[in-house]
């Protein structure tokens, strides 16, 4: 039988509509403007995302590492939670592409908050370099797919304005945070710099990520894009996924969280293991007994997929391509192996 593959929500395939729209896709040059699919797809981004322009990106961590290029100088600090994405999972990329430093800050649920921002300013020195970007990360990946609400955003914003700070939002998540919130994803992002944001997770596109800004900065960008080798010829097959994933595929996100509190619900009936609230598609659970590579390991023998997220650390992710069915069987595996 095939497993339930709860590792990551970017393990989707293409839908049959998908696979439809980018057989029949109409392409051009992108690295020339010229692809009218991808322009389509820049567009509508833009406008749901309540910014002035946009770019598509091979993937989520280019389009993190393209607005760290273009809203930092080399030498900056970069203030970000300690178990975001940008640091633990996309290398040591800001060091490396764009000679920055991160300022780790530790957030219980992964969200930085104006006091976070606030405390990373201190007395100009010669000898000291400066935070001048924040990251957000919404949802917060590791923090167990936690929301950041519109107006807790609103405060960080304000906050990095008053200090002098830029801010840049992860939002591969974005789609599932709106969902959750009953919100438009541009209230989760006004008044921010850039905004990632990904259609190969939950949004089944087999590849690329948008982001957006300015028209001045996507300008710049755009240059950045092709310098770390991302510009992209025919690029229109892929952004005819992205076109459909967006118009209709984020409002069924809500079924992958419903789907999720299932799974939260048998791992916190395991022994002496501890899962925060759940709020969109991922859940991340503490284990005091066994190790989370065990517990992966008797998962896996039953049919269930989920990641160790590191030796204590379970996560399980819902997504397109798992029912409620496949969801109420996993959770039957997770009490046979947790119980
Ligand atoms: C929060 C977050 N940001 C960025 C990324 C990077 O996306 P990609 O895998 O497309 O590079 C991921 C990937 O899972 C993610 O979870």
């Amino acid at each position: 039988m095939t497993p339930i593959d709860l590792r990551s929500d970017t393990v989707t395939r293409p839908t049959a509509p998908m696979r439809k729209a980018m057989a029949e896709a109409e392409v051009g040059d992108d690295v020339y403007g010229e692809d009218p699919t991808v322009n389509r797809l820049e567009a509508r981004a833009a406008e749901i995302l309540g910014m002035e322009a946009a770019l598509f990106v091979p993937s989520g961590t280019m389009g993190n590492a393209i607005a760290i290029r273009i809203l930092t100088r080399r030498g900056d600090e970069v203030l970000v939670e300690r178990r975001s994405h940008v640091v633990r999972y996309e290398l040591s990329g800001m060091s490396v592409l764009s000679g920055v430093m991160p300022r780790m800050a530790d957030a219980p649920g992964g969200h930085l908050t104006p006091e976070h921002v606030r405390a990373a300013v201190a007395p100009r020195a010669y000898y000291k370099s400066d935070v001048s970007l924040v990251v957000l990360e919404n949802t917060h990946n590791l923090g167990g797919g936690t929301v950041q609400g519109v107006e807790e955003v609103q405060g960080v914003v304000a906050a990095a304005r008053e200090c002098g700070f830029r801010v840049h939002v992860d939002g591969a998540r974005i789609w599932n945070a709106a969902v959750a919130l009953g919100v438009p994803p541009k209230a989760l992002v006004k008044g921010v710099d850039t905004v990632m944001a990904c259609l190969s997770k939950g949004l089944c596109a087999p590849v690329g990520s948008i982001l957006a800004a300015s028209r001045e900065r996507i300008e710049e960008a755009r240059g950045a894009r092709k310098l770390l080798g991302g510009g992209m010829r025919q690029a229109g097959i892929l952004a005819a996924a992205g076109l459909v994933a967006l118009d209709t595929l984020v409002a069924r996100l809500a079924d992958d969280h419903a789907n999720a509190r299932v799974l939260a619900e048998a791992l916190g009936r395991g022994k002496g293991v501890r899962v925060a609230p759940v709020e969109t598609n991922i859940v991340v659970a503490g284990l005091e007994g066994r190790t989370a590579p065990d517990v992966v390991a008797s998962l896996r023998e039953r049919g269930v997929l989920a990641s160790a997220m590191d030796a204590r650390t379970l996560r399980v992710v819902t997504h397109h391509d798992v029912s409620l069915d496949d969801c109420a069987r996993a959770a039957t595996a997770i009490e046979q192996v947790l119980g």
